[in-house]
């Protein structure tokens, strides 16, 4: 008698065991609140689509999407030419630590997290050369981290 109820009980705990790992694992899987995130691995991130192609890619009517790596220390592509007027979609992540993206003289500023896709979008309306800047200290050759894109 005593024995059929702890086993009827040893039960019921796997049982509320079993369902509470259930939810933890559900949890992890699920998406967090305040909309989507584009989860992507650093460390494998250069080997697949779009990523390991890096560069500019014409979606529209002078319209570019740029698909960029920010790595320790430089980004890729070095280098991009757009005409006067062109509106470019920047999507771009980290190999490693958190980067910056800012283009001096104009509002483009965003950080570049590792295991996250960063998405801006700007109109490039004065020809010219413009520098990419990283403005996140992320190790000795800080300083020296940029890219550029040149409008014309
Ligand atoms: Cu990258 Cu500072």
């Amino acid at each position: 008698r005593y024995e059929k109820i702890w086993l009827i009980f040893g039960i019921a705990m796997l049982v509320v065991f079993l369902a509470v790992l259930g939810i933890g694992t559900f949890a992890r899987g699920a998406e967090p609140p305040g909309g989507h995130r584009h989860a992507v691995d650093p460390e494998t991130v250069d080997q697949s689509a779009p990523f390991n192609d890096p560069g500019l890619k014409k979606i529209g009517d002078n319209e570019y999407e740029a698909t960029m790596l920010a790595f320790a220390f430089g980004y890729s592509p070095e280098k991009m030419e757009i005409p006067v007027g062109a509106t470019v979609h920047f999507n771009i992540t980290s190999k490693d630590v958190v980067h910056g993206f800012q283009i001096p003289g104009t509002n483009v500023n965003m950080m570049v997290v590792p295991g996250e896709i960063n998405h801006l979008t700007y109109k490039f309306t004065k020809a010219g050369e413009f520098l990419v800047l990283c403005n996140e200290y992320c190790g000795v050759a800080h300083e020296m981290m940029q890219t550029r894109i040149i409008v014309k």
